[in-house]
């Protein structure tokens, strides 16, 4: 039986059951492997490094492998590991089928995939497939001339349009060899490849397939909605600064699903993997067509619930603080249209800040903003990732002047909001609200220097509460945010309701509180979050059950500061 049908089936005896509480059933039993548990997102840079280079290494992750597994994970995903000038940390890729020495070697690589796949834990690869970096030897070919076998590998065109590309500044390069312009949606490193060469697709899947049959157990597929160009290529609407977003002209265009569909019936038919594209622009009303047996991916990272920071189009015009009830409608929205499908629950990743930061209000007490986060982010229906340091709390960084990050990103819009008005002061604050390099600071392992990350000098620097946030210091304590994940964590492994029940949100209208409902058959959980700094009442007519898990101790007949909850209904 396949998946949705499967799922189909589930739903429906959950509604009989419902009907008649008498009747058993155990829906969560055919759920596919990369359903039952967490995956865990490493960021190898940042991880661990074995040899003191400062940067971290695939040997610190198989060194760290029954840490993952203590989290329940069944799944790495590991952001690029590939030869690469390392422009945009990996996402600019010189060759598809390597490892970087900067992470060791191919056989790392495959003790790595056996080790983990010995603790019941497959190795998920990321797929650049937008883009290659400008230093690959399809591009150099390609630039060479305009006759050459690669010419039209890649976006070339006599005339540049007013795009401008996501990182900042013109989405044109000029190229002196070839006299025209390439197309890069990111950084000038990072030119975009032309999908509507059949040879181009082609390298692209024996690419994916060299890493499966290495036994890798699927993909997460980078920036995937952009591969899709115009037909023609014209001057879009500007904004004050006269360009205009080239995300704009061509997220999720007409036709990318065929692509897609391509990659699918080529790469991922017919082995038992997962897939997760980043799909930033996708609406949850259209996932029906991107994710499930009927689209192409298993999963979708959309951004709705994340893009709610942002209501003013550009990130340094965004909202001093989100309203609740959008976050929670995003959530909602996404989680009812992959109702017969699958969704993948995040709140942090290697782009964004932490959670701590980015959900709660300044002032908040970090240690139960995590443990809030862990409640939502592991209840929800789909497969939860956890970024590493969300499982030890990590907050943001301030670092004092722009020179101090490496975020490509970062730089590049600090220049675009300076241009637009803002002084250097408001333009840093934006910067350390939302800059990826919060997210990418090394891994707080100890209080030994550098957190234990590295004996050497460390690539970007360890936050400055390492000796107080770190995994041995949480090890130890039973109440810390590590242990509240594990704990955690396992019950949703093992829990039925949380696997496959249906999803409801109440109190809608609240901007203080998330309350959501999972139910199946006769059995029912809650989950009730403050996302405020003061007690809230809890809304008249809600009963609060039998408390399985809270970040405070004992139980009162409201919610306190940041206060979460999950009990039994
Ligand atoms: C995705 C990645 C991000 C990268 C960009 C370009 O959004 O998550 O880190 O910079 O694509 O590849």
């Amino acid at each position: 039986m396949n998946r949705r049908t499967f799922i189909k089936g589930a739903i429906a005896l959950a509604a009989t059951a419902w009907a008649n509480p008498m009747i058993v059933i155990d829906a969560a039993e055919n759920i596919k492997w990369w359903q039952r548990k967490p995956v865990y997102q490493i960021y190898p840079k940042s991880f661990l490094d074995t040899t003191g280079k400062g940067t971290g290494d695939l040997r610190g992750v198989i060194s760290k492998l029954d840490y993952i597994k203590s989290l329940g994970a069944g799944a790495i995903w590991l952001t690029p590991i590939y030869p690469s000038p390392m422009v945009d940390n990996g996402y600019d890729i010189s060759d598809y089928t390597a490892i970087n020495p900067l992470f060791g070697t191919l056989d790392d690589f495959d003790e790595l995939v056996a080790e983990a796949k010995a603790r019941d834990i497959r190795i998920v690869m990321d797929l650049v497939f937008n883009h290659s970096s400008d230093q690959h030897p399809w591009f150099l070919e390609s630039k060479a001339s305009r006759d050459n076998p690669k010419a039209d590998w890649y976006i070339w065109r006599d005339e540049k349009t007013n795009w401008r590309s996501i990182f900042g500044g013109s989405a044109w390069q000029w190229c002196e060899e070839r006299r025209q312009y390439y197309l890069h949606t990111f950084a000038t490193q990072q030119p975009d490849l032309n999908w509507e060469n059949p040879a181009v697709r082609r390298a692209l899947y024996d690419a994916a397939n060299f890493w499966l049959d290495r036994g890798v157990g699927g993909f997460r597929i980078d920036a995937i909605v952009y591969i899709k160009k115009p037909a023609l290529f014209v001057d879009g609407k500007p904004d004050s600064d006269g360009t205009c977003s080239v995300h704009n002209m061509t997220a999720a265009l007409p036709g990318i699903l065929d692509f897609l569909h391509e990659f699918k019936r080529e790469v991922c038919d017919g082995h038992d993997i997962f897939t997760v594209g980043e799909a930033n622009s996708v609406k949850p009303e259209d996932l029906p067509y991107w994710v499930g047996e009927h689209g192409v991916f298993d999963m979708l990272f959309e951004f709705s619930h994340v893009n709610v920071m942002f209501p003013h189009g550009e990130v340094w015009h965004r909202a001093e603080l989100y309203k609740l009830s959008d976050f929670k409608q995003a959530l909602t929205d996404s989680q009812r249209a992959t109702r017969d499908t699958w969704y993948p629950i995040y709140f942090e990743n290697h782009d964004k800040p932490r959670s701590v930061n980015n959900f709660f209000p300044a002032g908040t007490d970090r240690i139960l903003a995590a443990k809030a986060m862990a409640m939502i982010l592991l209840t929800l229906r789909g497969t939860p990732f956890i970024y590493q340091g969300e499982e030890l709390g990590l907050s943001n960084v301030a670092f004092d002047s722009i020179d101090a990050y490496d975020d490509v990103s970062s730089r590049g819009q600090y220049d675009m909001a300076r241009a637009d008005g803002l002084s250097d002061k408001q333009a840093l604050r934006f910067v350390h609200r939302f800059s990826r390099d919060n997210a990418r600071t090394p891994m707080q392992w100890d209080s030994s220097s550098n957190a234990g990350f590295t004996s050497g000098k460390p690539w970007l620097p360890v936050h400055d509460d390492f000796k107080t946030c770190n995994a041995a210091v949480e090890e130890h304590d039973a109440n810390s945010v590590l242990n509240f994940y594990r704990r955690l964590s396992a019950f949703r492994n093992a829990s039925d309701v949380l696997l496959s029940g249906d999803y409801e949100e109440l109190y809608h209208d609240s901007e203080e509180l998330y309350i959501f409902t999972r139910r199946l058959g006769d059995k029912k959980l809650c989950t009730a979050v403050n996302f405020t700094t003061h007690d809230v009442k809890l809304p008249a007519g809600f009963k609060v059950g039998k408390k399985l898990f809270g970040n405070y101790r004992d139980e009162k007949n409201y919610l306190r500061a940041t206060e979460g909850i999950i009990c039994e209904l």
